[in-house]
C-alpha cells in the first residue's frame, strides 16, 4: 500500500510523536492504552518514527492521554449529550476511545494538520472537523451551535505557544463559554529549559515556548478561569496509577524522590470558566 507523504509545519509535526507514543503503547503486550487506529496510522504515514524510540516522553505522553481521557469520560457521565472540543487534535483518537454514542464532538486543528487528519477520519452527524487556529475565534460559532455544556480538551498544544497567546486564547474561550470545563497540560520551567537535553530525544524542530509550574498562575491572569484540579504525572489518580507496570511505578517514585520539585515536568490541569470571576474583580 502506498504510504502517505506529509507536509507539516514544525509545531504540527509534533502530532507524529504523540501518535507514535500511543502506537508503541498499543503494541506492548501489557500496554496501558489500546489505540489500534494509531498503529494503523503509523504504518500508513511515510515518516521515520523510529527516531523517537527510547524517548521517556513517549510514556509520559500516554499517561497524560489516560488522565485526560478520564476527565472527558467523567464529563460525559454527567452530561452524556454535551459537546467535547479537542483543540489541536492532531491524529488523536480520543473520540474513538470515549464516545458514548450521544456526545457531540469537534476536532480543531491548523489547516495542514487537519488535512492529514482528514485522510483518516470523517465527519458524522455528531462529529465535526474544523481547520482553524485556537488563536482566532472563527470556530467558536461552530461549537456554540452544538449542545452545551462544553468540555475543551487540549493535549500537548498550548505549551508550544507564547504565554500572551495562551492567555488571550483561554480568555476568549472563558468569556465565550461560561461554565465550560477546560483541560490542558503545561510544561514546568525545568522541562522547558532542559527540552533539548539528549535524554529526551526530542528529534523535532518545534520548541516548548510557555512554561508554567503553577497553574494557579493561570487563575491569577484574571481571564475568568477557576482551577479545579491539577496533577503532575507523578500524582495520577490511584485507579490510573494501578494500571502502570510495577517497574514504571517504581521509576516514578524514584524520580519524585530524586528530583523533588523539578519533577513538575508536565502538569495536567482542569479549569472551569467563570467570566463573573473577572467581572467581580473589576
Ligand atoms: C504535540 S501535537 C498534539 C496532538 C494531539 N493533541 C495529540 O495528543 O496527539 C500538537 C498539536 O497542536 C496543534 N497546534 C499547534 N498550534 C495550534 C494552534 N494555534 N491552533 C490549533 N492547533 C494547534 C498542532 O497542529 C498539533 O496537531
Amino acid at each position: 500500500m502506498e504510504r502517505i507523504a506529509i507536509e507539516l509545519g514544525d509545531v504540527q509535526e509534533t502530532l507524529l510523536s504523540t501518535l507514535y507514543a500511543r502506537a508503541v503503547e498499543t503494541r506492548k503486550k501489557h500496554g496501558i492504552l489500546r489505540d489500534p487506529k494509531a498503529v494503523e496510522m503509523v504504518e500508513r504515514i511515510d515518516y521515520d518514527f523510529t527516531k523517537f524510540d527510547g524517548s521517556p516522553t513517549l510514556v509520559a505522553s500516554v499517561m497524560r492521554t489516560l488522565l485526560l481521557d478520564e476527565w472527558v469520560r467523567g464529563f460525559l457521565s454527567l452530561h452524556p449529550k454535551g459537546t467535547v472540543v479537542e483543540v489541536g487534535a492532531g491524529l488523536n483518537t480520543r473520540f474513538e476511545r470515549v464516545d458514548n454514542g450521544r456526545t457531540h464532538w469537534v476536532d480543531l486543528d491548523l489547516p495542514d494538520s487537519m488535512k492529514l487528519r482528514e485522510r483518516f477520519f470523517t465527519e458524522s452527524d455528531r462529529r465535526r472537523m474544523v481547520a482553524a487556529s485556537v488563536l482566532d475565534d472563527s470556530w467558536h460559532e461552530v461549537v456554540r451551535a452544538l449542545p452545551a455544556p462544553y468540555f475543551f480538551v487540549s493535549e500537548g498544544v498550548l505549551l508550544y505557544l507564547d504565554e500572551t497567546d495562551v492567555r488571550n486564547a483561554l480568555g476568549r474561550v472563558a468569556q465565550g463559554f461560561p461554565g465550560a470545563r477546560i483541560a490542558f497540560d503545561t510544561a514546568g520551567r525545568w522541562m522547558v529549559e532542559h527540552q533539548d537535553d539528549a535524554m529526551f530525544k526530542k528529534r523535532v524542530a518545534a520548541t516548548y515556548a510557555w512554561h508554567c509550574d503553577d497553574p494557579e498562575e493561570v487563575q491569577r491572569w484574571d481571564v475568568g478561569l477557576r482551577l479545579t484540579e491539577s496533577r503532575t504525572l507523578l500524582q495520577l489518580p490511584r485507579a490510573l496509577r494501578s494500571r502502570l507496570p510495577v517497574l514504571t511505578r517504581l521509576a516514578l517514585s524514584g524520580i519524585k524522590l530524586f528530583y523533588g520539585r523539578k519533577a513538575r515536568v508536565f502538569l495536567v490541569n482542569l479549569f472551569e470558566s467563570q467570566p463573573s470571576l473577572r467581572a467581580n474583580r473589576r
